[in-house]
């Protein structure tokens, strides 16, 4: 698929030179972002159909687009969902479901312990659960601060796809070699560079070298739109890359402002996507055309994050602390 100017529109859908985008399922389209409920949509989909199916479920936290409800009545309606999606799920799939924590009464619920039992009675099975850590979100003052959510990835059969030179990224110390052993003065990494490990985020090795954090999507971040927590779209393309392959069919049921499917798109999948959100829609049709058309601007996968020098105004102890410390002793 090429990014190429908007052409034409007739019956729900653009049509770009080889591109087409429906706002409704047809088997045809190579990209759908529909408004609907997710099980309705699911319902659409034939048995084995999609390769990869990656989404963030409402948290159940009472969000703009969600209605709080008992943790037991949001569990069985996304375990009616899990059903639907094991059944169009392909025999070299993966799911991969992104949640943070339910709270209630300051009492902290971390979402993937409920769902892990419900996955796993779907007969899939778990290959990462993966740290996501960024920077950046609410100061707690009551428990630590939130800095990580995950990301559980499970699989339909042991026989699946995952396309690890794919998503390797540069070693840190490309020069080492076998110390001891047949192997002795060998070089031990692989040229391609390192597996990203489950961790996703910045760890001191990391720090040191500048790399790899995936900064959450927050007011200054390049792919913000009017969605409280969409993903970031360089998130989405790692599992993209490791674990379909070009032409394979990447869902979002829960697709917000479309960045599942920007990420797959960007990669040569097809992509669909259904959210219950009529504005959310807008704004993700908008962006899909944005990107066909060569104008949409995502973050680098691989893009250092911004590090202080120390000089910033905005790391200086501010006056009125140096004051009050001043006060303190006088
Ligand atoms: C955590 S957000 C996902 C955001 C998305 N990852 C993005 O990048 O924009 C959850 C989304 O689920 C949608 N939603 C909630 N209940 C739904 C349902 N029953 N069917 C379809 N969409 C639903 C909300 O409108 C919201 O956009």
């Amino acid at each position: 698929m090429q990014s190429i100017d908007l052409i034409n529109m007739e019956n729900n859908c653009f049509f770009y030179s080889d591109v087409i985008l429906s706002n409704q399922y047809s088997a045809d389209a190579d990209i759908v972002l529909e408004c609907n409920d997710a099980v309705e949509f699911a319902k659409k989909l034939r048995d084995e159909s999609v390769q990869l199916i990656i989404t963030s479920p409402p948290y159940n936290i009472g969000k703009s687009y969600e209605t709080r409800v008992s943790i037991q009545e949001y569990l069985s309606t996304q375990t009616e969902l899990i059903t639907e999606l094991v059944r169009i799920l392909g025999p070299k799939g993966s799911i991969c479901w992104q949640v943070g924590n339910y709270i209630e009464k300051s009492e902290v619920y971390p979402l993937d312990i409920y769902y892990y039992p419900i996955f796993k009675d779907a007969g899939l099975k778990l290959r990462n659960r993966i740290i996501w850590h960024f920077g950046h979100g609410l100061h707690a003052s009551k428990r630590f601060s939130g800095r990580y959510e995950t990301l559980l990835w499970f699989t339909k059969t042991d026989n699946y796809t995952f396309n690890l030179d794919d998503i390797r990224v540069p070693s840190k110390y490309p020069n080492k070699r076998h110390f001891k052993g047949n192997k002795k003065g060998e070089l031990s990494g692989n040229p391609l560079g390192k597996n990203p490990s489950d961790f996703w985020g910045r760890i001191q090795e990391d720090f040191d070298s500048g790399m790899w954090e995936i900064p959450n999507v927050k007011a200054n971040h390049i792919e913000k739109t009017e969605h409280p927590c969409q993903f970031p779209v360089e998130l989405v393309e790692r599992c993209v890359l490791a674990m379909s392959n070009e032409g394979d069919v990447v869902f979002d049921p829960y697709a917000g402002v479309a960045s599942s499917l920007i990420a797959a798109v960007k990669h040569n999948r097809k992509a669909l996507g259904v959210d219950r959100a009529e504005e959310y829609i807008a704004i993700g049709e908008e962006r899909l055309q944005q990107f066909l058309n060569g104008t949409l601007e995502t973050r680098p996968i691989d893009k250092p994050v911004y590090e202080p020098t120390g000089k910033e105004k905005i790391t200086q102890i501010p006056i009125e602390w140096v004051q009050l410390e001043r006060s303190a002793y006088n």
